[in-house]
């Protein structure tokens, strides 16, 4: 996807992206790992999260659509796990059915449509094993960009200006999030304010935990 072929190659997006989402260490600290367990990130950008998950020894796999986020994060992750990580649409995941311990998808599904957006999950949902943890982050309705740019349908607009000029962004409402917790089993879910890119800002999400039924 050529623009985020571009953002990612910024220098303020590399470095925003050096650290961790905050609630990516306390849910791999939780996993118990007992170095054979595997992980899809999906949407993966740079790696930030590919590479945190293989420190903790997981069995690393990712995807996203971007060329150059995918090539970067091969690099980062060495030879060995460089074939575990693809160039794909989050809708159209190459993997077969139930293939994975544990799925990660931060800050990606709402970079698209609604609709978009329940294909990535039924994705998701395919790819992992019975039981599978998972964790996923949706930009929420309440979010200050909220109304921005152009709308295409409802809560989804391309912004018109910023250094995200041209991305879709889906905005979930409450009752969005209550119908993808119906998806999985163990289903929690918050709302929550974190930075949500380089220039520090900050964003309002929703953070949803559960498993593969
Ligand atoms: C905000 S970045 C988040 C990257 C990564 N998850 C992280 O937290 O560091 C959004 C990522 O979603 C990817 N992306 C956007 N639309 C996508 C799609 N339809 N399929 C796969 N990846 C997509 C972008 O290329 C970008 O890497």
């Amino acid at each position: 996807m050529m623009i985020w072929n571009k953002l990612l190659k910024e220098k303020k997006w590399h470095k925003f992206f050096e650290d961790p989402h905050p609630i990516v260490i306390p849910f791999a600290e939780k996993l118990n790992n007992n170095g054979k367990k595997s992980v899809v990130d999906i949407g993966c950008g740079i790696g930030r999260h590919c590479h945190l998950l293989k420190e903790y020894g997981f069995n690393v796999y990712g995807c996203d659509s971007s060329t150059f986020g995918v090539s970067f994060t091969k690099k980062r992750l060495g030879d060995k796990l460089s074939e575990n990580i693809v160039e794909t649409d989050m809708t159209e995941l190459p993997w077969s059915n139930g293939c994975f311990d544990i799925g990660i998808c931060i800050n990606v599904i709402y970079h698209g449509t609604y609709e978009n957006g329940f294909d990535c999950l039924f994705e998701i949902k395919r790819v992992l094993k019975k039981g599978a943890p998972l964790l996923l982050t949706f930009l929420s309705s309440k979010d200050p960009e909220y109304g921005n740019g152009n709308l295409i349908e409802p809560n989804t607009f391309v912004f018109a200006e910023g250094y995200e000029k041209g991305v879709i962004h889906h905005f979930y409402t409450k009752s969005e999030i209550s119908s993808i917790a119906t998806l999985f089993d163990n289903c929690s879910y918050y709302e929550k304010t974190f930075v949500r890119g380089p220039e520090a800002e900050e964003g309002i999400y929703w953070v949803l935990e559960g498993t593969k039924p």
